[in-house]
C-alpha cells in the first residue's frame, strides 16, 4: 500500500503567519505539523509516501523530510499547482499508485488515541480487499465537514460535504483508505458548487457502489482542529499536556520508525544526537539507550 499526504492550500485563514510558511510546517508544540500525518501513515506501516504541496513550498518540505530515508521511508514529491480541490491528490498520484491501494491523509490533521493502529491496520486489510474506509468524529458543528450518517450496524447511510442540514453529527476527518484504482473514481469527479473536486465525491462513488466501510472514533479518541490560529494553539496545548504528563512523544516519525523496525537502534541514535538540545532529541537518545 502507498500513502500521499496532501499539504498544499493557500492558508488563508491563517494570514499573515503563512504568508511566509507553509500551514502544515508550523509547530504543533515541539514538532512540525507535517509530523503528525506523516506518523499515522507509519503507524499503518505504509513506507512508500508521496508528498503533495504548492511549488512554492515543496522546496521546504523537502529540507524537512528529505527523501525519507533517514526514517526508513521513501518519501516522493509531487506539485499541485492550484487547490483544486482534494480529490485531485488522487490525479496527481496516479502513477506513483500505480496498481496499490492508498491512505491519504490531510497535511494539518491530528489523530491521537488508543487503539489507533489497530483501526489503520483493519482499514489497510479491507482496502486490500476492495473496500474503501473513511474514519468518523463527533463534532458540535458538522456542517464545516463532510458528513457521514449511519444506519444501527454503522453501515453508511449518506455522505454530504459540509451540509447545511447535516444527517448526523459524524464528521469525515481527513484520512481515507482506498483500494486499488482509486485515481479513477477521481478522474470522474467534476467540480462541486462550490468549485471544488470534493473528496467526498469519491467517497459517495464507493457509498453507491456498496463498499465503503464508517470506521467511528469513540469519545475517548482527539481528532484536533488546525483550521485558525486559536485552535491549532489548542491543539499544541493538548500535545503538550499529554507529553509533560506521559513522558512520551506523539508522532515522533524518529520513534516510530525505531519501534515498527523501520531504523535500527545505531541509525536512531544518530538522528537523535543533533537534536540533544532539545527534549525531543534528549527523549530519542533515552530510546536509543533502551532507557
Ligand atoms: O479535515 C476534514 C475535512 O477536510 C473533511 O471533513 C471534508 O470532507 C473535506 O472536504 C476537507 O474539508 P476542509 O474544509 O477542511 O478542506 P480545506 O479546503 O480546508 O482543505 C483541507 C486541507 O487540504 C488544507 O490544509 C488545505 C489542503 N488542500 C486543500 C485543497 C482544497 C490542498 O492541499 N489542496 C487542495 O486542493
Amino acid at each position: 500500500m502507498k500513502g500521499i499526504i496532501l499539504a498544499g492550500g493557500s492558508g488563508s485563514r491563517l494570514y499573515p503567519i503563512t504568508l511566509g510558511i507553509s500551514k502544515q510546517l508550523m509547530p504543533i508544540y515541539d514538532k512540525p505539523m507535517i509530523y503528525y500525518p506523516l506518523t499515522v501513515l507509519m503507524l499503518a506501516d505504509i513506507r512508500e509516501i508521496l508528498l503533495i504541496s504548492t511549488p512554492v513550498d515543496l522546496p521546504q518540505f523537502r529540507r524537512l523530510l528529505g527523501d525519507g530515508s533517514k526514517w526508513g521511508l521513501k518519501i516522493s514529491y509531487a506539485e499541485q499547482a492550484q487547490p483544486q480541490g482534494l480529490a485531485q491528490a488522487l490525479t496527481i498520484g496516479k502513477d506513483f499508485m500505480g496498481n496499490d491501494a492508498v491512505c491519504m491523509v490531510l497535511g494539518d490533521n491530528i489523530f491521537y488515541g488508543q487503539g489507533f493502529t489497530g483501526m489503520l491496520q483493519n482499514a489497510r486489510r479491507n482496502a486490500a480487499q476492495g473496500r474503501a474506509s473513511v474514519f468518523a468524529y463527533p463534532v458540535q458543528n458538522p456542517s464545516r465537514y463532510g458528513v457521514v450518517a449511519v444506519d444501527e450496524q454503522g453501515a453508511a447511510l449518506s455522505i454530504e460535504e459540509k451540509p447545511a442540514k447535516p444527517k448526523s453529527n459524524l464528521a469525515v476527518t481527513g484520512l481515507y483508505f482506498y483500494p486499488s484504482g482509486s485515481w479513477k473514481v477521481a478522474e470522474n469527479v467534476v467540480p462541486s458548487a462550490r468549485g471544488e473536486l470534493e473528496i467526498t465525491s469519491v467517497n459517495e462513488h464507493y457509498l453507491n457502489a456498496g463498499c465503503l466501510s464508517v470506521e467511528r472514533f469513540g469519545r475517548g479518541f482527539a481528532w484536533l482542529d488546525t483550521g485558525t490560529i486559536d485552535s491549532m494553539m489548542e491543539a499544541s496545548a493538548f500535545i503538550e499536556a499529554i507529553e509533560k504528563r506521559q513522558g512520551l512523544l506523539v508522532a515522533s516519525p524518529e520513534e516510530v520508525a525505531f519501534r515498527r523496525g523501520f531504523i535500527g537502534r545505531d541509525a536512531l541514535a544518530a538522528l537523535a544526537a543533533p537534536l540533544c538540545s532539545t527534549h525531543y532529541g534528549q527523549y530519542l537518545k533515552r530510546l536509543a539507550d533502551g532507557e
